[in-house]
């Protein structure tokens, strides 16, 4: 999708009732950094406990997948994630890609310095679009496949919309020469105390994140947000199985967005992400309405994370 279009949907969104702005635009540079920042918060247990996961079985899920894969990391960050796990599963190359194209291309720069011998490349992309990889892009095209979609990002997608997009790594899964398996980290269904917390941190860390997201919007449709009309919030709808961030207008608020007024009442809410929670038996059948048909789940010992190898 054209950026031209890209910013008519945004635009769209803010203009709706009620009105949203999708996750995907939390992540300008300062966004990606705040959200590496969240990742070492105390009350965000989930980066920590994912990494709990592979530290304790690390050998078990390597050899459950096998060496010399082409590795694609789904939404890679600043990749660290992937490259903690290349001395376990060795593979046969890296390819990065995430919607973060500046950050991405910094962040690959560094990860070529520590892995000389690896091939690695990145594309900035829209996967949540499609999957369609760029063409001429790689070296070890012909190697099996493992998809990695780490962090519970599978979170951000509502349950139908999931089974869609897992559905078309199934797909790919299958139809690659070299076949393919799905690795994939979701978090788990828990008290509302503890997932509250992990998304209104103490330190302000997801707060500063949500409310950034008015400032990549400013830059992208030349809008007029002012950051201090708008209070984070964060809440688990157990109804929904998701925590819901927000951000409400706190005074009554006129904002430009690309030449065009919307008034916020004071207490008006542009919902900005869903994070959904599942359990490992509803994941279980989700990634089998996808088409995956062999599962490996591993979880931590409170049974907060799960990460599930998936095979077609
Ligand atoms: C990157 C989508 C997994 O939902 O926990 C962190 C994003 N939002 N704090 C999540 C996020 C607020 C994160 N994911």
């Amino acid at each position: 999708m054209g950026e031209g279009r890209q910013h008519e949907e945004l635009l769209a969104g803010l203009l709706d009732d009620p009105p949203r702005i999708a996750p995907k635009y939390f992540y300008d540079e300062l966004g990606s950094r705040l959200f590496e920042a969240i990742c070492c918060l105390p009350e965000y247990y989930l980066t920590r406990t994912e990494a709990e996961i592979f530290a304790s079985h690390e050998g078990e899920i390597a050899d459950a997948i096998g060496p010399g894969r082409l590795m694609i990391d789904l939404g890679a960050g600043d990749g660290k994630k992937a490259a903690g796990l290349f001395s376990a599963l060795r593979p046969a190359g890296y390819l990065a890609l995430d919607i973060s194209a500046d950050f991405l291309r910094a962040a690959l720069a560094k990860l070529g310095l520590r892995h000389p011998r690896l091939p690695i490349a990145g594309a900035a992309i829209d996967f949540t679009r499609g999957l369609e990889l760029p063409r001429d892009l790689f070296e070890p095209q012909a190697a099996p496949r493992l998809w990695f979609y780490p962090g519970s990002s599978i979170g951000n997608f509502h349950p139908g919309e999931a089974r869609t997009f897992l559905g078309r790594i199934a797909r790919q899964c299958a139809e690659a020469p070299g076949g393919g398996a799905l690795l994939i980290g979701v978090d788990l269904v828990k008290g509302a105390a503890v997932l509250d917390a992990a998304y209104d941190d103490a330190l302000g860390v997801t707060a500063a994140f949500n409310q950034n997201m008015l400032l990549h919007v400013n830059r992208l449709l030349g809008a007029d947000f002012d950051v201090r009309d708008w209070r984070h919030m964060a809440f688990f709808n157990a109804e929904a199985s998701r925590v819901e961030m927000h951000l409400e207008a706190s005074r009554d608020v006129a904002v430009s967005l690309s030449g065009r007024a919307r008034r916020f009442a004071a207490g008006a809410r542009i919902h900005t992400e869903c994070s959904y929670k599942w359990t490992p038996e509803k994941f279980g059948h989700l990634l089998n309405a996808a088409g995956f048909t062999r599962l490996r789940t591993w979880t931590d010992a409170c049974g907060w994370f799960a990460l599930v190898l998936a095979e077609v």
